[in-house]
């Protein structure tokens, strides 16, 4: 098991291509794809398609891409966070931080432990100057976890092609800290 990270309660580690069965049961829920596909879930075929993707970012970018959650306590698969510069439109310094974590795991803090814990790495070790995050407007708990990283709102824009998911009209928001500010952040701290 290749370890990227680690924090109190959680293992962020590379996907391997045994992980099709965990990405499957994960993209199987309604609950998890809600905001996401408007919650159909991904075809088994869809996500065999997406592995040599996700693994190929290891090999493109040192210290960026997919990471596994597993929850140290049990060793269990809980999803995955991203944390990967945009592939489309790729801005110097810039990272996006995505998270997807199974129904069972939610409300503990899991998200935000593994977010802090990215952005700080992010900072003090990768050469990150700026990340950003985007959600449907209506995802508040994703936004939560955003702000409770230290994100804050740059914009809500419309994007086409959503209107399957329940609340589209109301847009997507995308969300932003620099390192900057989260450096201003840690001295208000101490
Ligand atoms: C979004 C997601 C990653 C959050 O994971 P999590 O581990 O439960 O998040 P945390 O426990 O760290 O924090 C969630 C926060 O949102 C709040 N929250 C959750 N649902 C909420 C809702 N419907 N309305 C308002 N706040 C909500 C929680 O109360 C918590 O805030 P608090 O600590 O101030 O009480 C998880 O729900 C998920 O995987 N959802 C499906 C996939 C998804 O939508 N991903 C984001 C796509 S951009």
């Amino acid at each position: 098991m290749s370890i990227f990270l680690e924090t109190s309660r959680l293992t962020l580690r590379q996907f391997t291509e045994d992980d099709e069965d965990n990405l499957v049961e994960l993209d199987s829920d309604p609950e998890v794809m809600r905001f996401l596909t408007g919650g159909r879930p991904t075809p088994r075929e869809e996500i065999r398609d997406r592995i040599p993707r996700l693994l190929g970012y290891y090999e493109r970018f040192e210290g960026f891409g997919f990471w596994a959650a597993q929850e140290k306590a049990t060793g269990r698969f809980l999803g995955w966070f991203h944390f990967r510069p945009n592939i489309d439109e790729p801005r110097d310094g810039e990272i996006e931080l995505g998270y997807r974590l199974r129904r069972s795991a939610w409300g503990k803090g899991y998200a935000t432990e593994g977010s802090r814990a990215l952005i700080r790495k992010g900072f003090t070790e990768l050469g990150v100057e700026r990340v950003v995050a985007e959600t449907m407007t209506v995802n508040l708990g994703s936004r939560r976890v955003m702000e409770k990283a230290g994100l804050t709102l740059v914009r809500t824009f419309h994007r086409d092609g959503l209107d399957s998911i329940e609340g589209f009209e109301h847009g997507v928001v995308e969300y932003a800290l620099t390192r900057a500010d989260w450096e201003r952040e840690l001295q208000g701290m101490r």
